[in-house]
């Protein structure tokens, strides 16, 4: 075999003069005419232009050469010079060519499913790409990215061993564990009629470790939560998973902001400053969501006591509303203009868009020349300098509001904000805003099962000096969780956990697990917190936000080697499929569907 002697996108005019042997597949293929032809050979790092010149080579390479085609694998043997034709600006090796002398055909290939060429790519259906993924994978891009992903979780080991964690590997089968999302299970041969779960997140192995005195741990590893994939979400997916001991919240915020600073300065040159902190409830009062996207302005202002003085039936309404005690609000958000984008029919729209979020519509107005006009404008008459002045309207201005229970006005206008920023076009491009949000609830009440549950996991601590509110009024319990957001996506979530055995005791009792329950979920991990447990704390970057925000994609599935499809199938491999039924048989399994047909 021709041994490889360089890349084909490494070769620049200093290569010229030397003979290389280049390895890779063929991209495009033109005959010339006039005995020349030519080929573009790519390889991982690039493409380089291939001359045959009929006239020069023997016949077994004339023949070779012809019988080349798109996707075919050959070794070229030949000589760098300077491209005849000129320089080619788009490509990285354009200046120069190699002129073949001796060609090693290494496989032929059918003719590929699907375009290998960047522009096709953007058109080709995306189940034909993930199904014929090792081609899909070849363009330049999918490479960049593989690059840029394996670049990540180098520099994450380089940071943090530097820092003394230890990379250390926690399993896979093992027993519930409490993120939120519904468990992978794996039927045991050995243990009839028992299960396995496979991990949402390492979770209470990391903290195991800090009991074990480990002290500083870290892991890249597979999290699998049988959620429904979405956009930024997939069933499976990878954290760079944290933990340490003896710190507090401080600590555990300052290294991971150094890991995220010298991300951004080793792959951009950018100085992400510092990052700024927010509490969960100013979030949620400023931006209507606890990962909030700063780039832009749009915050939610709370205009209840005004809206009170309107004869306006849907505020009086609203005001009127109760929930346990939480009185309805009004909330505004002020566009600033121009709003001629703001159509009555865009503005319409936002009201079908609110009904999506329980929300009665969303009544607007806008400040003209001589005050309020549209939407609700005759209603906003005898309020109108104090509207103005509180949100501080101008000319031109679009005034968009909400009025319900306050969780739901919230959510309504963090929505809002969001697709009004879209549709005007106002995120900024080429911003990284980092935040890290606070404070967070310990608890949430979900009304539904009307019972408090984790806002975070429950061996999330509640903050210092927050333990007797803990008693006394649990709603009101801050904890010591923390979230990283990027451009209003959670790109990190992390705590200082419990390591207190009665602290523990008494978040399960509130969540309302019995002692029994906490015991067969969790028994080993109290059984840890009673022999000597370290106060610690730590987090989980979602590897594949990171990569995604990195490489500029808003699809998780362009930043994951083999992803599930929206409803997590595996295309290429065509998972998941049916089992034979010995191996249900060895598992104990007795499946009461009829097997899907394969294929
Ligand atoms: P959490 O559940 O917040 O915390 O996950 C940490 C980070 O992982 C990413 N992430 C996901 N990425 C892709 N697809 C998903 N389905 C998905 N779910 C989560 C997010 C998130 O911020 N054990 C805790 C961490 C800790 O407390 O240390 C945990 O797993 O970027």
């Amino acid at each position: 075999m021709l041994k490889r002697t360089h890349l084909c996108g490494s070769l620049r005019t200093s290569h010229v003069g030397q003979e290389v042997i280049v390895s890779g597949w063929v991209n495009t293929y033109r005959d010339q005419g006039k005995g020349l032809i030519f080929c573009d050979l790519r390889d991982r790092e690039g493409l380089v232009q291939i001359v045959f010149n009929l006239e020069e080579v023997p016949e077994d390479v004339i023949a070779a050469s012809r019988g080349l085609r798109r996707e075919y694998v050959v070794s070229i043997r030949g000589l760098v010079r300077p491209r005849a034709g000129g320089a080619n600006p788009k490509l990285a090796t354009g200046e120069i060519e190699i002129v073949a002398c001796e060609v090693e055909l290494h496989n032929a290939s059918e003719p590929p499913p699907i375009s290998i060429d960047e522009y096709d790519a953007v058109k080709t259906n995306e189940e034909m790409r993930l199904r014929y993924r090792y081609i899909d994978l070849r363009r330049p891009r999918m490479q960049e990215i593989l690059r840029t992903r394996s670049h990540i979780t180098k520099l994450a080991r380089d940071y943090f061993q530097a820092n003394g964690f230890l990379e250390i590997e926690t399993p896979l089968l093992i027993k519930t564990t409490p993120e939120g999302a519904r468990d992978f299970i794996v039927p045991s041969r050995l243990h009839e009629g028992s299960w396995y779960a496979l991990p949402q997140s390492p979770q209470l192995f990391k903290q195991i470790l800090m009991v074990a005195g480990c002290d500083r741990y870290l892991q890249i590893c597979k999290c699998l939560r049988d959620e429904d994939p979405r956009a930024d979400r997939q069933a499976e997916f990878t954290q760079i998973d944290l933990e340490m001991s003896f710190v507090e919240r401080e600590e555990v915020m300052e290294m991971m902001t150094g890991f995220v600073r010298l991300l951004w300065s080793e792959l951009f040159k950018y100085d992400i400053g510092e990052v700024a902190r927010i509490t969960y409830a100013d979030s949620m009062e400023r931006y209507g969501i606890d990962r909030p996207d700063t780039r832009y302005g749009l915050e939610i202002r709370d205009v209840s006591s005004i809206a009170a003085k309107t004869e306006f039936a849907v505020f009086k309404d609203a005001l009127a509303l109760d929930r346990r005690g939480k009185p309805g609000v009004v909330k505004a958000i002020r566009v600033p203009a121009p709003c001629e984008k703001l159509t009555r029919k865009v503005l319409d729209g936002y009201s079908d868009f609110a009904k999506g979020f329980k929300a009665g519509g969303i009544p607007f107005t806008k400040l003209g020349a001589n005050g309020f006009e549209t939407g609700v404008a005759k209603f906003m008459e005898p309020v109108k300098a104090e509207l103005i002045e509180a949100l501080g309207l101008v000319q031109g201005d679009v005034v968009l509001f909400a009025a319900d229970h306050w969780d739901i006005a919230t959510k309504v206008l963090g929505e809002l904000r969001q697709k009004v920023a879209q549709d005007l076009g106002i995120v900024p491009a080429g911003r990284w805003n980092f935040v890290w949000v606070v404070d967070f609830p310990m608890f949430e009440y979900d009304e539904e099962g009307k019972r408090w549950v984790a806002l975070h996991h429950p061996f999330t601590s509640p903050n210092p000096g927050q333990f007797g509110i803990l008693e006394t009024d649990p709603g009101a319990c801050l904890s010591a969780g923390y979230d990283l957001v990027l451009n209003g996506s959670e790109v990190a979530g992390g705590s200082i956990r419990i390591h207190n055995t009665h602290v523990q005791d008494r978040v399960f009792d509130l969540i309302g697990l019995s002692k029994e329950e906490a015991a067969m979920k969790f028994g080993f991990l109290l059984d840890a917190l009673k022999y000597g447990a370290p106060p610690h704390g730590g987090i989980a970057f979602g590897l594949d936000r990171l990569v995604m925000h990195i490489v500029g994609t808003d699809n998780i599935r362009d930043v994951i080697a083999f992803p599930k499809t929206q409803s997590g199938m595996d295309l290429m491999i065509g998972a998941p499929g049916p089992a034979d039924q010995s191996q249900l048989d060895e598992v104990h399994v007795k499946s009461t569907v009829e097997a899907p047909a394969i294929g």
